[in-house]
């Protein structure tokens, strides 16, 4: 399973990226909000020092709502770094229109707020390589989030859809060990998460256990 950072935050996708772990961002506007930028020059240079930091895709969501301002907005994102730009666009109707005429044109695209497995369906058959699940989000309103990507995932291998399972919203370390057991390609989380995943107390013990034996054997 691919990580993701779900962030917008620089110093934590540094960290995660130092990890040598991490295969990509994902961005919205809240996440943009939290990072203080504003106006177009200084998202645009947010989105670019992100790019400039991780290996691997980053998505960039659309601001816009109507379909031609989501192609117009969507161009200019892609233009900042067309190696890594992926657009992200909303499960609307407009959103769905600009998925497919991003796909056509052979752009990365990231349809988002996805909370049914139709659609997902929509977002494959419309081409996006990425399709976003909110896991958090349905578990919040006391539905399964989890079920839901496991659904979108045996739905996509059934019709051999190429088109990713995303999981997002994920908010703690049993969301992602959920993600594995159902086979979403991609998990994106904060960084906490990510790093809860390295602990364990048995870890922590055993090593002050070989700490003591290797100072027993200092000179
Ligand atoms: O990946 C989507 C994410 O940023 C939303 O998370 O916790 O606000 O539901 P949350």
């Amino acid at each position: 399973m691919k990580f993701f950072i779900d962030t917008a935050n620089l110093e934590q996708i540094s960290r995660a990226q130092s990890l040598g772990i991490l295969d990509g961002v994902t961005t919205n506007p809240s996440l943009m909000a939290k990072e203080g930028v504003k106006g177009k020059e200084q998202i645009f240079k947010h989105y670019k020092a992100i790019c400039n930091i991780v290996n691997g895709p980053v998505s960039a969501e659309v601001f816009a709502t109507d379909y031609e301002g989501m192609i117009k907005e969507g161009e200019e994102l892609y233009a900042i770094d067309p190696t890594k730009i992926t657009i992200k666009l909303p499960c609307t109707e407009d959103g769905i229109r600009a998925v497919k005429y991003f796909a056509d044109k052979g752009y990365r695209t990231n349809c988002t707020l996805v909370f049914t497995v139709g659609q997902a369906l929509l977002a494959a058959k419309a081409g996006a390589t990425y399709c976003s699940p909110f896991v958090g989000r349905l578990d919040d309103i006391c539905e399964d989030g989890i079920s839901l990507i496991r659904d979108i995932v045996n739905m996509y291998q059934y019709y051999g859809f190429g088109t990713q399972v995303l999981a997002a919203s994920i908010r703690h370390t049993n969301h992602i060990l959920k993600c594995i057991e159902v086979g979403a390609d991609v998990a994106t989380c904060p960084l906490k998460p990510i790093l809860s995943l390295i602990d364990h107390p048995l870890t922590t013990k055993g090593l002050d256990i070989f700490n003591q034996a290797a100072a027993s054997m200092k000179e």
